[in-house]
């Protein structure tokens, strides 16, 4: 697989997750009180690692249409694919983890820096189009 079909391959094995933990809460969402109910911070973090999935995907769809125009033999190209599977991998990890425990609240460093590197990246690549 070429680089960036890897960005490919994580946005539709981040859709399935998605549907999958959608199924998830979906069993346990009639209850009211389920994880503290419906606004504890328990419970937005769940939903936050069920709709990061889906954003995340859709930000690697994104990446793999524009990178097709570019040389993905540079270094910024490949850099900026591997943030965008780092960003898809950690951010719903680190949603999990503050779920239960928002002392490593820092955590969110990791998707967050690689997310914003692999977006200035690619806003360089295009604007030398
Ligand atoms: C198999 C497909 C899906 C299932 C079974 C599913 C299930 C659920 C459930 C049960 C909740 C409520 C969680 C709670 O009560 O805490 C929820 C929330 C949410 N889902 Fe999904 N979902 C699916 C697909 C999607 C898709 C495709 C998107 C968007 C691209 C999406 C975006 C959201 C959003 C934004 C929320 C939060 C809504 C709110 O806070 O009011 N879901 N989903």
């Amino acid at each position: 697989m070429k680089t960036c079909d890897w960005n490919m391959a994580v946005a539709w094995l981040w859709i399935l997750f998605g549907f999958a933990s959608g199924f998830a809460l979906g069993l346990n969402f009639h209850r009211e009180d389920w994880l503290g109910g419906y606004g504890s911070h328990r419970r937005r973090l769940y939903r936050l690692a069920h709709i990061s999935f889906f954003g995340l995907a859709i930000i690697n769809l994104l990446f793999y249409f524009t990178a097709r125009e570019f040389s993905v033999t540079q270094w910024q190209v490949v850099a900026a694919s591997r943030a965008f599977i780092v960003g898809a991998i950690s951010m719903p990890i680190c949603c999990l983890i503050m779920a239960h425990d928002s002392k490593y609240r820092t955590l969110f460093v990791i998707p967050v820096s690689s997310l914003m590197l692999g977006g200035i990246l690619t806003f360089w690549e295009v604007i030398k189009l």
